[in-house]
């Protein structure tokens, strides 16, 4: 069903119950176009495809994810998105390439504040952007966001780029908490404190802060778990002991806390299949999957997080609005290269 170009694409295929079953008509399998990467999903589709016997295929797409599937048109084999931040979601809505969802499974699980109010997009798990500290070199277990311009860090923090939407969606929620004019006068603090130019990937900052480049960097949660937990690069497991998770503004507001989620695609040509995973992610086990082995935090009400996660201290979330931090995303854009963040520090 991928036309003939994308099958290089596809990257993992989940086959449970090839063995069991005939060759799966076309009914019988979701197509998913995911920005997140395969290995990640791959556990909670393996679970959906034992329980449901319908199959999933994922084309992961790193870059130009919506601009493929505004190519493909009404054409497009595509059922299911994935994507790993609110921009991400808010680009799939506002491209026009999503769908509505009516789903009372759906509407159960994921709370108002982590779905659109018109159901074209849901929140799957949550992530705090946090701080990586060096356990060495900083004495400090709170901090604020605020606090990561003040010059007494100077040449000491690391980050990945500002136009990344991790970094992003952090400087929309700063523009909305302290108005534009001061969030621009913060990130520019922040960047004259950078150790380096943005570089890498979150990761990259916790092995800076390993090799002693850097005091503080900037971080989702679940990359903490998985660095810990990293059979095939065991290196990241020292990584992660050279850090500890400082949870910004805990004390306070809250920390900024960013979400994976789904969307069903404009023409998804197995629907009923599509609004099967949909639902069955929302599902207390599915979302357990998530939190024991990628870290995240669950999205639904009493969802559990891993020992590994519950170690690192409680997340208290601001609680903003992700539809105005999304919408604040351009502004935030505007000001990393009006403030030349990502050329570091002056
Ligand atoms: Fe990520």
């Amino acid at each position: 069903m991928f036309p003939e170009t994308f099958k290089a694409g596809i990257v993992a295929t989940s086959t449970v119950l090839a063995a069991v079953l005939a060759v799966p008509s076309q009914a019988d399998t979701v197509n998913i176009y995911s920005t997140r990467q395969a290995d990640l999903i791959e556990p909670v589709l393996a679970a959906f495809s034992a329980e449901t016997r319908i199959d999933t295929q994922v084309l992961f797409v790193k870059k130009g994810l919506v601009d493929r599937i505004v190519a493909e048109g009404a054409g497009s084999p595509a059922d299911v998105l994935l994507t790993t931040d609110i921009g991400g979601l808010l680009d799939f809505v506002n491209e026009g390439v999503t769908q509505t969802v009516t789903s009372a499974t759906i509407e159960a699980n994921v709370p108002a504040t982590l779905r659109d109010e018109d159901n074209h997009w849901f929140a799957l798990t949550k992530r705090g952007r946090v701080v990586y500290a060096s356990v060495d070199r900083v004495e400090q277990d709170s901090i604020t966001y605020e606090e990561l311009a003040d010059p007494k860090w100077k040449g000491r923090i690391c980050t990945r780029s500002g136009q990344h939407g991790y970094n992003l969606a952090l400087f929309a929620s700063m523009i909305d908490e302290l108005g534009e004019a001061a969030a621009e006068t913060w990130l520019a603090g922040l960047r004259d404190n950078l150790a380096r130019k943005p570089e890498g990937n979150d990761r990259a900052q916790a092995k800076g802060i390993y090799s002693g480049e850097c005091d503080l960097g900037l971080g989702n949660t679940y990359y903490v778990g998985l660095m810990e937990t990293n059979e095939k690069e065991p290196e990241q497991k020292q990584w992660r002991a050279s850090l500890k998770v400082l949870f910004p503004n805990n004390d306070g507001r809250g920390t900024h806390v960013n979400v994976s989620g789904m969307a069903m695609a404009k023409y998804s040509p197995n629907r009923e299949a599509a609004l099967a995973l949909m639902e069955f992610l929302t599902t207390p086990a599915a979302q357990a999957i998530y939190a024991e082995q990628v870290f995240e935090y669950p999205v639904i009400e009493g969802g559990q997080v891993s020992d590994i996660v519950a170690s690192f201290g409680e997340l208290r979330s601001d609680g903003r609005d992700l539809n105005v931090v999304g919408n604040l995303r351009p502004a935030a854009s505007l000001m990393v290269d009006r403030v030349r963040y990502n050329d570091g520090p002056r």
